[in-house]
């Protein structure tokens, strides 16, 4: 999609191209400025303390004014062992996000003063951009995320089934090649002293943040056993591959997570949330390497073999971050979390 002006940057999708099965992307008629999601997370070694304090931060996230208009929660556990809360607050624009989080209450949330009074983790990660660079990818049937906002109107579209269609999908690559402001990563020479404290990263321009997600809830015996035995091993190892190798891939941070509901009980859906260096960096991952490719492979190979009979559901949405994106914030957290080990940290006044 490009705004009508011609492009500086061509299209991939090969000429005469037909998307192999109808994908929807989100439209925006209220046409914000820039969009805004919050990734934030409660972590503790005992879990249920943090999905305590998460169900708190909820309540008081959508009592307080300009709420957010859609919310999902997850879990996960962390290289440290810690059990991880975690939710995806999404608001219809900027200036709402930047309202709400104004309030005292939600200030009190960030600063930490639940975290350090508690002795739990927290990081609190805003993602701002304008909608030019940004993308979803979604079924119609299956919203979630950005695609489940009901500022959100979902659109088939053609940019699918060929590599290079999620930079199709974003308007500004038509006129931006969207690099790296940083194009290795390097760990910083000495982690931040990390707890007990409340730092602030910038996260450089250029920063690509992917949520890719999958459901089989909606699986029948058969595709449920056919994701479990051929696809949720493929996810696992790419994953894992990501984890441990975040300088070759120039990804400095992945979460692998499992939605949950508003008990905290897990659901038959989950979501990676990654942070690549550019959106070339998570391209050449996805196009390149043999996790993503094993896993492309098969998830292929069950489209064609049940097309409209699928029952697994996929979606991302991708943001490319600009120069001034808010700040990523960390609490009293392990110096590997986040962008702590890459990205130079300030210190922030402490919870008062
Ligand atoms: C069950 C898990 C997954 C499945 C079944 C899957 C499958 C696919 C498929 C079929 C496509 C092509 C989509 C299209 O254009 O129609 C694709 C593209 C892509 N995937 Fe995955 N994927 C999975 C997980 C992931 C994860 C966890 C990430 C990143 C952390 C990821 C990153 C990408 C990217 C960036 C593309 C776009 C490539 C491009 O358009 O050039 N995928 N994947």
């Amino acid at each position: 999609m490009s705004d009508g002006r011609p492009r500086l940057f061509p299209s991939s999708r090969p000429a005469g191209h037909v998307p192999p099965i109808v994908r929807y992307s989100s439209r925006f008629d209220h046409a914000p400025e820039r969009l805004a999601v919050l990734f934030m997370g409660l972590s503790a070694p005992d879990g249920n303390r943090a999905g305590r304090a998460l169900a708190d931060f909820l309540a008081a996230a959508g009592a307080a004014p300009d709420a957010p208009c859609h919310f999902d929660r997850a879990r996960f556990t962390d290289a440290e062992g810690r059990a991880n809360h975690m939710a995806a607050l999404y608001w219809p624009d900027r200036d709402a996000f930047d309202r709400w989080a104004a309030t005292p209450l939600i200030g009190e949330w960030r600063r930490g003063t639940r975290a350090l009074a508690e002795d739990l983790a927290q990081w609190w990660e805003p993602v701002s951009v304008a909608p030019q660079r940004a993308e979803t990818i979604a079924f119609a049937e299956y919203r979630r995320g950005l695609s489940a906002c009901p500022f959100s109107r979902l659109e088939p579209m053609e940019e699918t089934g060929y590599w290079g269609a999620a930079r199709d999908r974003i308007p500004a690559a038509a006129f931006d090649p969207l690099e790296a402001e940083v194009p290795r990563l390097a760990p910083l020479d000495a982690p931040p002293r990390a707890r007990g404290a409340r730092l602030a990263v910038r996260p450089p321009a250029g920063l690509a943040v992917i949520r890719s997600g999958v459901s089989w809830a909606a699986c029948g015996a058969e595709q449920r056993e056919s994701y479990a035995r051929n696809v949720k091993p493929k996810l696992d190892a790419g994953m894992d591959y990501l984890r441990r190798s975040p300088l070759d891939a120039g990804c400095p941070s992945l979460r692998q997570v499992v939605l949950a509901d508003g008990d905290g009980r897990l659901l038959e859906e989950a979501y990676s949330l990654g942070h690549f260096l550019s959106l070339g960096h998570l391209e050449a991952w996805a196009k390149h390497h043999p996790t993503h490719l094993a896993i492309y492979h098969r998830a292929m190979a069950e489209r064609k073999k049940y097309q409209a009979a699928l029952e697994l559901r996929t979606y991302n949405e991708i943001y490319v971050l600009e120069p001034g994106a808010p700040e990523f914030e960390y609490v009293n957290c392990d110096p590997a979390t986040g962008l702590l080990p890459y990205f130079p940290a300030r210190a922030l006044p402490p919870a008062g």
